[in-house]
């Protein structure tokens, strides 16, 4: 397990750059296999899970090299061939990702094989509403112990279908397959989160007709074949909003280069009303704490448009050091409040609560699910030795100890390197004391 030293107390100065967004370069990746010809991705950062999604195509005989510019990488598809079930087990254990692989691999090898699924354990994380796409297409799903065995004896075919819950992954699953199915598909209640967008633009680049409206309804025309694209992969909004949060709780002013205002909107009116200040530039936003008491504040998580569940953790940090009570309603994951227990330890005030402290509509409330959070600041956080939980969690803890007086241990984390592309020496680059 990798430990990190922070002493912390510095306020964070300087200049981080985000690259490409990690929930959208493993699934561009995984588009690379529905092209005839290969496809170039530029912007790829160098977080781990890119390495877990690089090592699932290679076993499926797709060849990945690295291309002309840094960041940027070169998928051949040409030789795509069944992959050895345990070899799959062995490299697809900490992601998600393989899941997304059904698809593709059914339209160019008649099956697939998705192992135990591993991931962020931020609740049960089910995988029903992909197999119910799948199946939707006519595909057969049969469990077996070392995981599901999927074909399609009769081929895929366009349905309809609307998602009980409008999920990243089942959209991208339906998008996934639909490009090459027979027929229309019509996905009602999508998800439309930038990051698929991005993945829309891509799959048009390789030739399939995808139209979005704006009531959640994606329409996609089935085409016989694709070929490979060139793409610039979105800049990550999370990462983004992480740094921000880092600047807000220590007090510090961070240049984000790449960070895009149009894709972060919702943080940024949050941001703001919390007490932090931006600029926007054409290369990236600036954030900072302008000195004084930062403002409590009510929040609910929600999908896209809504405020992201992947920025809560990093914003819950610097709400502690916020004057009065902040409300926290988490509506995407049920059990995304597992770093409070640690947060509590350093000094912050945190109640969490079963009930639903918000209005969204949320699919928790009344089922024992630990959702809503009050945090009561201003509160001065001390070091303490931490172990990771779970990615996002993870940073937040980095900014918690970066925050804090005197000398926090962090353990676990090679987690945070799933998403965060050089954050050791990103945070060195800011003037935190890490070793
Ligand atoms: C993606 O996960 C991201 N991961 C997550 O980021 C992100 O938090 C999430 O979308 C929401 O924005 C990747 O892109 C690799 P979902 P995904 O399907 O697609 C329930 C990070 O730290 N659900 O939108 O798995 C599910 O349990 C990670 O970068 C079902 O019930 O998320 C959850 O409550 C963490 N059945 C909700 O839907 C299903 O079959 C939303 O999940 C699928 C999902």
């Amino acid at each position: 397990m990798t430990t990190m030293a922070v002493r912390g107390g510095r306020p964070l100065e300087g200049t981080v750059a985000v690259r490409g967004a990690k929930n959208l370069v493993s699934k561009a990746m995984v588009a690379a296999l529905l092209g005839r010809t290969p496809s170039r991705l530029r912007n790829v950062p160098d977080v781990s899970d890119v390495g877990i999604v690089s090592s699932l195509l290679t076993l499926h005989g797709v060849t990945v090299r690295p291309g002309d510019e840094r960041g940027e990488i070169v998928m051949d598809p040409a030789g795509v061939e069944r992959a050895d079930v345990a070899d799959i087990n062995a490299h697809a254990g900490s992601s998600r990702v393989p899941i997304l692989l059904c698809g593709p691999l059914l339209h160019r090898l008649g099956r697939a094989f998705i192992p135990d699924l591993g991931g962020c354990r931020i609740g049960d994380r089910p995988i029903d509403f992909h197999l119910d796409a799948l199946r939707g297409f006519g595909a057969v799903v049969d469990k077996e112990p070392d995981g599901l065995h999927i074909t399609a004896p009769t081929g895929l075919k366009g349905m309809k279908l609307s998602l009980p819950y409008p999920s990243v992954g089942a959209t991208e699953q339906t998008l996934l397959t639909a490009v090459c199915a027979e027929g229309v598909t019509e996905l009602s209640n999508a998800a439309v989160e930038p990051e698929i967008m991005d993945l829309i633009a891509i799959l048009q680049k390789m030739g399939a007709i995808i139209e979005v409206h704006t009531d959640r309804v994606i329409r996609v025309t089935g085409v016989p074949a694709l070929s490979g694209y060139t793409h610039r992969a979105l800049p990550d909004r999370i990462e983004a909003a992480s740094w921000a949060c880092a600047a807000l709780a220590t007090g510090g002013h961070v240049t984000v280069d790449g960070a895009r205002q149009a894709d972060m909107m919702t943080f940024l009116n949050v941001f703001r009303r919390v007490g932090g200040e931006f600029a926007v530039a054409d290369s990236g936003i600036t954030f900072w704490h302008p000195g004084g008491q930062l403002s409590s504040i009510a929040l609910e998580t929600h999908v896209h448009p809504g405020f992201m569940t992947d920025w809560q953790q990093p914003l819950a940090v610097a709400l502690t050091q916020a004057s009065g009570l902040s409300i926290l309603h988490e509506t995407v994951y049920e059990n995304r409040f597992g770093f409070a227990g640690a947060l509590t330890s350093m000094g912050a005030t945190i109640q969490l609560y079963r009930e639903c402290l918000g209005g969204l509509p949320c699919r928790f409330g009344q089922r024992n699910f630990v959702h809503s959070a009050v945090l009561s600041g201003p509160s001065k956080l001390y070091a303490a030795d931490l172990e990771i939980p779970d990615l996002r969690g993870g940073f937040s803890y980095l900014i918690a100890a970066l925050a804090a007086q005197g000398t926090s241990t962090v353990r676990g984390i090679d987690i945070i390197k799933r998403g965060y592309e050089n954050f050791e020496s990103k945070l060195a680059g800011l003037g935190a004391d890490v070793s």
